[in-house]
Order: structure tokens, then sequence, then C-alpha cells
């Protein structure tokens, strides 16, 4: 099983989907995926038409139990979603109390590593959408996933913004044994645009080593999908935007392949 999180302390930069999309194109090449929902907001619970406002279970039944968590109950949250590969589990409104929480030292900051353990054999990728926050819930997020793809928008002030995150990230490297690789993943991207043009060309002149190989387009037909509750790639896989995810999830399989190797010589 592998894990990939999708964080930025900022809203509206195309996290969940991300989340969606690459679920999507991972289930398409057969392989077995859960979502994990970790924001309050719930868009990506409501995106597969669960209601974060009425749900009576989800990932904050988790968190109910200081840190432990009962070998059981993962698998008894998973969520059936319009894809027969994708399985979800949900986020709840009442998450909202943790999101601001800090992580003490009573071992909340790995619940969610421990949960997805016993449900090792059961998927090939699991993708966490995660907060805009840094609490509980986002220290969770990047605790227990391998690789982490920051979305950012091609626009200056958004940009910005960005470096909080990064220097979120150089904290929570220093706790990690092993390094968390990220990928910074320009979105909304319009070539039309040179407020476009020159925030992609100051993204790649930070951060050469970190930017995705994948940029994401503007592209309309997410709309279509998260009305219709389906994947991108079930509506067209031909899609621009569709396109440049698929794009971005070979790069991420890549490097996999290329640790793996490594690892094993
Ligand atoms: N590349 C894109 N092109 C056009 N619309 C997009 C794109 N990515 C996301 N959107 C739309 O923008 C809104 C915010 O995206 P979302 O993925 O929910 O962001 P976040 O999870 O970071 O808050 C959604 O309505 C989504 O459909
Ligand atoms: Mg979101």
């Amino acid at each position: 099983m592998h894990i990939w999180a999708v964080a930025n302390q900022k809203g509206g930069v195309g996290k969940t989907t991300t989340v969606v999309s690459l679920a999507g194109l991972l289930a398409d090449q057969g392989f077995d995926v859960l979502m994990l929902d970790l924001d309050p907001h719930g868009s990506l619970t409501s995106y597969f038409r669960y209601d974060p406002d009425t749900l009576e279970h989800s990932g904050y039944d988790l968190f109910l139990h200081n840190g432990q968590v009962d070998a059981e109950l993962p698998a008894r949250l998973l969520l059936n979603t319009s894809h027969d590969r994708i399985n979800l589990i949900p986020a709840s409104t009442a998450m909202a109390t943790l999101e601001r929480r800090a992580v003490g030292s009573d071992g909340m900051g790995l619940v969610v590593s421990k949960a997805l353990a016993y449900l090792w054999d059961r998927f090939d990728y699991v993708l966490i959408d995660s907060p805009p926050v840094l609490g509980v819930l986002m220290v969770n997020a990047l605790a227990a996933c391998e690789r982490l793809i920051v979305p950012v928008q091609t626009e200056f002030l958004a940009i910005k913004g960005l470096e909080r995150m990064v220097r979120t990230l150089a904290m929570i490297n220093k706790a990690r044994t092993k390094k968390l690789n990220y990928y910074i993943l320009p979105t909304f991207f319009d070539r039309r645009t040179q407020a476009s043009l020159q925030s992609l060309r100051l993204l790649k002149r930070t951060y050469p080593n970190e930017i995705a190989q994948a940029v994401i387009p503007v592209d309309t037909k997410f709309r279509n999908a998260s009305t219709q509750g389906v994947v991108p790639s079930a509506i067209d896989p031909s899609t621009h935007g569709v396109r440049a995810y698929g794009m971005l999830m070979r790069s991420l399989l890549a490097a996999e392949k290329r640790e793996q190797e490594q690892s094993g010589k």
C-alpha cells in the first residue's frame, strides 16, 4: 500500500480535485484505491453524495480513543463510491473540533498511520485530502504519507502563501525519520494570461527541485464531473485536465519505482 496526501494551507487551490482525479486514474489502472477525507468541510465526501453534516460514522471516529485505534474500526468506516475500485472514508462536520487542536505528546499524530495499517492488504493506494489548517488533522496526513502533493494556483498571491506551507514541511521533516518527498503542483494554469505564465516561471525558479513535472490547466470539465459525482476520467479521459493529472500520476509512479529499485540494491 502506498499513501499519498494532498495539502496546502490555502483553500480553493485544487486539493480535492487532485484527490478525485488521481483516485480515478489509479483505479482505471486496476489499482484498488481508498480516499480519506480529513477536511472538516467535507468537499470530497459531498462530491460522492454523502452528507458530512448527517453522517453517523466518519474518519472522526478514529480520533475518539486518545490515539488508540481499534483494529476493526477502519474497515467499518469504508463507503462505496460511483467507481467500484474506489472506497471513501468520509469526513464529518464534527471533525472541525479537531482541526485546530495541536498535537501533544499523546500519540494523536499517528492515528491515521495506525488506522491505515489495518487496511494494508485491502488497498494499493490511499489518497488523503487534508484541511487548510495546520492542526492535528494535517499533521496526521503528513505523518502517514510517503508522498505529498501541494497544489498551488498559478497566481502571485497563492505563491506567496506557499512559503508558509514550505516552512511547515521543513518543520515536519525534522520530526520524520524518513524524509517526506513533496511535489509542488501548479494548478489553474491559463496559458493565455501573463499572470499564469509569470507565476509558473517564478515557481520553477524558486522550487526547481520540488516542482512537479505536470501543470494542471483550467478545465471546466472538473466542475461537470463534480456535478455528476463521478471521477473526471469517467466523464472524459481525454480532456486537458485529466491528461495533465495522468502525467502527474505517471511521474509519481515512476519516482516510486525508482526508489524501490534503489532500496532493493
Ligand atoms: N484545474 C481546474 N480548472 C477549473 N476548475 C477547477 C480546477 N481545479 C479545481 N477546480 C474547481 O475549483 C473549485 C475549488 O477546487 P477544489 O479542488 O475544491 O479546491 P480545494 O480542495 O483546494 O479547496 C471547485 O469548484 C473545482 O471544481
Ligand atoms: Mg477541498
